[in-house]
Parts: structure tokens; sequence; C-alpha cells
């Protein structure tokens, strides 16, 4: 089951603190949202599985995180300066502006009008002055993309972790576009992260990395707890293609508002390298690259047996991290009947990514032997390191439940009475709702055996 509508989870965000409207008490800013105190948790989760998946659990894969302000250089040659736009229309009659190609029926959504301008291309990247001087002489971007840093850094992490094709180089991190209609809550945003990995491979087995990354990213999504029915994969049509694109395939998925892209899967041949590398000539660069006589470095490498220096080609698979948890909280939202007409909501989240793996609550508020116990189980918790553990000083049972079932928790661990004398404590299931008692000592092993 998933929620019915975008305002379910828009609610359930704000009243439980995952995601706020960014700026808010001043108004806000259109497309700009903070991550509240579950929210960051989520997000950390979520981008803690991803390279897991990524970084740990395989041995081709390395790691980084670069600078957000990028040299308009790499945006130039990377295509983006030229290209990287959306086409704008203003509405004559109320003076509104739109993205061209979302309009129903060629018509202003604000007035209905289709007094419309012609379209012309917006560029999306955002601009800031760098240094002491505000002149518009020195100017950085905010990064559109995590890409290009990875490609302008493919020789440093090369040569300093002995690497040869085929291997990958992973970085999550905050991504601006200054999105015509930002809308659809956290789905299209100006301000976003992304999970982006390019994998560097021989031209010639691209094909077969690129099916291989396909499945693989597919299933990863599965793992974080979406349905494989409401994912959808698509082959973006030829005339579609981004400019360094020979295919993409693209993860869609059913938002609430409709089956969009979740990720994006493509090969990027011998563009990116080929256009950062120094010396373009002395390779046989198969991709349209712009003429490049800035770059410092040669961004190829050394074939041993045919002993001739080649631009790998790159496959990418690019995930929104912002995308990401919209498709998860929709596939965890549920809304139960319980007995005697009452109802629950509860975010059935897989584990790995709760925001607090376990709440400990004392069974009356103020009772110092109680709370002093309490804190202790929590302290024990919180040490084997699987995430957030909370106290849970409510003095109230019945709200505490309900408020970890809307947040995702998947155990409650009660501490009362029968703590003190026998050792023992109540521990509640999210999903069934059916409670157990464990002894004190065998608590610790319960927990571990649980999120294994
Ligand atoms: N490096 C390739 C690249 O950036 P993209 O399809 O433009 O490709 C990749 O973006 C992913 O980033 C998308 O599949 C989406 O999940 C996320 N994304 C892109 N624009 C976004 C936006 N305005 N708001 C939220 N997420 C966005």
């Amino acid at each position: 089951m998933t929620a019915n509508t975008m305002e379910e989870l828009v609610s359930l965000c704000k009243r439980r603190g995952f995601i706020f409207q960014s700026n808010d008490i001043y108004g806000g800013i259109k497309g700009l949202y903070d991550y509240g105190p579950m929210g960051v948790e989520l997000k950390n989760n979520l981008k803690q599985s991803w390279w897991k998946s990524m970084i740990y659990e395989r041995d081709d894969i390395e790691g980084l995180d670069s600078s957000i302000l990028t040299s308009p250089d790499v945006l130039k040659h990377s295509g983006h300066e030229d290209t990287f736009s959306d086409p704008l229309v203003d509405c004559k009659a109320c003076k509104s502006r739109w993205r061209a190609d979302q309009l129903e029926k060629d018509s202003c959504p604000n007035c209905k009008s289709t007094d419309l301008t012609e379209p012309r291309p917006f560029n999306l990247m955002f601009k800031t002055s760098i240094g002491p001087v505000d002149d518009g002489s020195a100017f950085t971007y905010l990064r559109p993309e995590t890409a290009q840093n990875i490609f302008t850094n493919f020789k440093n992490v090369l040569t300093s972790t002995n690497r040869s094709v085929p291997f990958g180089i992973a970085q999550i991190g905050k991504s601006f576009r200054n999105e015509i209609t930002p809308r659809n809550f956290i789905f299209r945003v100006r301000e976003f992260e992304q999970m982006e990995l390019e994998f560097f491979v021989e031209p010639g087995s691209d094909e077969d990395w690129h099916t291989y990354w396909i499945n693989s990213r597919q299933k990863w999504w599965v793992n974080q707890g979406i349905d494989k029915n409401n994912l959808h994969l698509i082959n973006v049509e030829e005339n579609e293609l981004s400019h360094y694109s020979k295919a993409t395939s693209d993860i869609m998925y059913k938002f609430p508002h409709g089956l969009e892209e979740l990720e994006g899967i493509a090969n990027r041949t011998d563009f990116d390298l080929g256009s950062h590398t120094k010396n373009q000539n002395e390779f046989n660069i198969s991709a349209k690259v712009m003429k490049n006589d800035k770059s410092t470095t040669k961004l190829a490498v050394h074939n041993l047996e045919s002993n001739k220096w080649f631009i790998p080609y790159v496959i990418e698979p690019s995930a929104g991290v912002d995308r990401g948890i919209l498709a998860i909280l929709n596939e965890a939202y549920k809304e139960e009947l319980l007995a005697e007409k009452n109802k629950r909501i509860v975010l059935a989240l897989k584990p790995h990514l709760s925001p607090i793996k376990a709440a400990v609550i004392p069974l009356k508020k103020n009772n110092k032997e109680l709370v002093n116990q309490t804190k202790k189980i929590k302290d024990n918790l919180q040490k084997l390191g699987l995430g957030r553990v909370v106290l849970e000083n409510s003095g109230n049972i019945g709200k505490s439940y309900r408020r970890h079932d809307e947040i995702g928790t998947p155990i409650c661990i009660t501490v009362d009475f029968e703590t003190l004398d026998k050792q023992t404590v109540t521990v509640r299931d999210r999903d069934t709702m059916q409670q157990e008692t464990v002894n004190l000592e065998q608590l610790q092993n319960y927990y571990l055996k649980y999120f294994e």
C-alpha cells in the first residue's frame, strides 16, 4: 500500500519533523526544502545504504567529495554553458513565466491566456561571484550535477589508488538547478542531492556494463523497500538523449503525482574525459567534443596489451536523493483500521532506513528509578552503533507508540516495574503491534538480530 495523495505525505512530513518548507517564517522560497530531525536521519540512512553498496560491498569503486563551486572552464567543456537550458515562455497577459514543454494546450496555467512569447532557452545554472571583487569578472557556478568534478579528478583518483579500468568513482552531494517551475514537493527542486557513480570502462565493453548497471540499480531500489511493480524502466528516445549520451535508460517510479524519473543510467561514451583532456588529438575520441586548449592533464589510461593510451568510456547511474526519499516515504505510508473504528498511520520503512531504530520508554515519566533504568538501556543500545536510539519520556505509552508508528521506528521497548523486579522489558513490534517480554540480558542480542 502507498499514500493516496501527495498531501498525505506533505502533512506527515511536517507533523513528524521529516521535511519543512525552507525559509518558512519569511514566507518560504519555492523549490527549497529543509530536512528536519527525522528527515535528516532518513536521508543519511539512504545515502549510507547507497555508499555501502557502491564502495564497501564492491572492490572496484572509490569515493570522492568534491567542491560545489565549479570553474566556468569545466562547465564550458562539459557542454553545460551551451546546452543546459529549458525552454522558457512569458505569458503576455499576466507576466508569469513557464517551461514551454510542461504547458497544457499551450496556455498559461495562471490566467489561461494563450498569448505567450516564443520559447527561448533559459540556462538552469546558478552563478556566484568569487573573491573580494564583485564586478562580474570572477565567477563560478554552483554545480548542476556532481559528475563533472569526478571527471576532473579522474587522474588524481586513478593514480593515487593504483586503479585501472574497469573501475568507478562515486560521489554524493548537493546539486543546484534554477528550475523554472519547481513542483510536486521535493520531486523537482532547485537545491537537491544526487548519488552519482561514474564507472570507467574500455570502449567496446560499454554496452555490457550499461546493461549490468541498469539491472543492479533496479535491484538496489527494491532492497530499499520499493515495490518492483511501481518501478518501470524506459529507454530514452534517441532524439531526447542528452548531448553526451549514446543510450540512457531511466528508472521511473509511480510517484503520487504520476510516473516520473527516479534515476537515469547513461552510457556517456568518451565524451566527458575526451572533453576535459589535454592533447585531444593524441586520442581517437569517438564523441563530438569541443576543442580544449586549457586542460593541463591527459585523462587517458594505458592498455598494456596494445601498449596504447585510450580514453575510457563512462557508464553513469545517477540517482536523486530527494526523489528517493519521496518514493520511499510513499511506499512506506500505510493507514490501518484498528478495533473500535480507530485507525493508525504507520510508516513501514525497511529497518535500515528508519530514522530511529528503537524507542525506550519508561512507564512513568517522573519515576526516578524507572527513568534511570531506561537511560541505561538506551545508552547500551546506542553504543551498538546501528543508528539513533531515543529515550521517550512522554509518560504516555499509547501516544509514544502512535508517534513511533508514524515515523517508522521498528521497535518500542517499555521499561516498567517488572524491569526493576524481574529484569525484563516489553518489546512492541511496529508492523504486527505484537508485544513480547524480553530478558534484559538478552536485549542486546535481540536488538542486533532484529537489524541483521
Ligand atoms: N549527471 C547526470 C544527471 O545529472 P539528470 O537526469 O539531470 O542527470 C539525475 O539527473 C537525477 O537527479 C534524476 O534522475 C533525479 O533523480 C535527480 N534530479 C535532477 N533534477 C532534479 C531536481 N530539479 N530536483 C530533484 N531531483 C532532481
